[in-house]
């Protein structure tokens, strides 16, 4: 039964319009976003996602957007243990994380694996801003040699324990540091970049350019509004960079989307 249909009668009708029938799902935390309208019925509500029979033993209700460069939202708990450590299943990896502490989006789900899946096995790849390692996972798993940089420890630790869990440790070398600091300590060029960077973070690309082999490729995330996306393409082709893909991937916020471009150095 959708959500909706469960909280008729509980939730006032014209109250319920304001409330989607899905919500995050990260392991078994339930995460909503409630609108303040419907702040009264949190309760019934996270009661209704409780008992949805997907395996939930707690559910948060986001109280703030992403916050410092970790990226962590704020959140209050609704329903359940109350614990926000958990296991995520994505693609037959599995990740562990603390959703109060570190940056999880299953919303770049399948740019994980569109990624992974152009790796030729013995690629040398770069991977600041790893995060836990939904991308460096795949990536190892295809035979890439990862350097991760993550300035986050406790994402670092937990990293550390996913490459474990998924057989890839050996593939993946772990730094605790600031990714715009590498080039002052990086002797080391890569066959291929990938760079989930966070918001407000572009200037990473020219930290990064010098470090990729000629010929080789990055995957360049950024957020940004449709009509900068024409002027921002001229740019890297006027960088000599050949854009060989350009795809939004899910919006962030009104009229701003994350793109990926697919850069090849000539
Ligand atoms: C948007 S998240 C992406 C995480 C991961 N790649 C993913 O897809 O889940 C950005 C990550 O970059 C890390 N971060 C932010 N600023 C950083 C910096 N200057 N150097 C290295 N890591 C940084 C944050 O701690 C966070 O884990």
């Amino acid at each position: 039964m959708r959500l909706k249909e469960k909280l008729q009668g509980l939730v006032p009708e014209e109250r319920l319009s304001g409330l989607s029938d899905r919500f995050h799902v990260i392991g078994n935390i339930a995460i909503l976003s409630l609108a303040p309208e419907l702040e009264p019925y949190k309760k019934v509500i996270a009661g209704a996602v409780f008992s949805s029979g997907k395996n939930i033993h707690t559910v948060l209700n986001k109280t703030s957007k992403l916050q410092s460069d970790r990226r962590v939202a704020g959140f209050e708990l609704l329903a359940g243990s109350g614990n926000t450590v958990t296991i995520h299943k994505e693609f037959g990896f599995l990740y562990r994380l603390d959703v109060a502490k570190v940056f999880w989006s299953s919303r770049l789900a399948y740019e994980r694996m569109r990624v992974a899946a152009e790796v030729v096995a013995g690629e040398d790849v770069l991977l600041p801003f790893s995060g836990v390692g939904p991308f460096a996972v795949p990536l190892a798993a295809r035979g890439a040699s990862v350097l991760a940089l993550e300035k986050s420890r406790e994402a670092c630790l937990y990293l550390a324990e996913n490459a474990k869990r998924n057989r890839v440790e050996e593939m993946i070398t772990i730094i605790n540091a600031d990714a715009f600091h590498m080039s002052e300590w990086l002797r080391k060029d890569f066959h291929r970049a990938v760079i989930p960077a966070p918001y407000g973070a572009d200037g990473i690309l020219e930290t990064v350019l010098p470090l990729v082999k000629s010929r080789g490729c990055l995957h360049f995330y950024t957020f940004k509004k449709r009509h900068q996306i024409e002027p921002l393409k001229k740019s890297y082709e006027d960088m000599g960079l050949e854009v060989k893909l350009c795809r939004r991937c899910g919006n962030v916020a009104p009229g701003v989307s994350r793109w990926v471009f697919d850069l090849a150095k000539s």
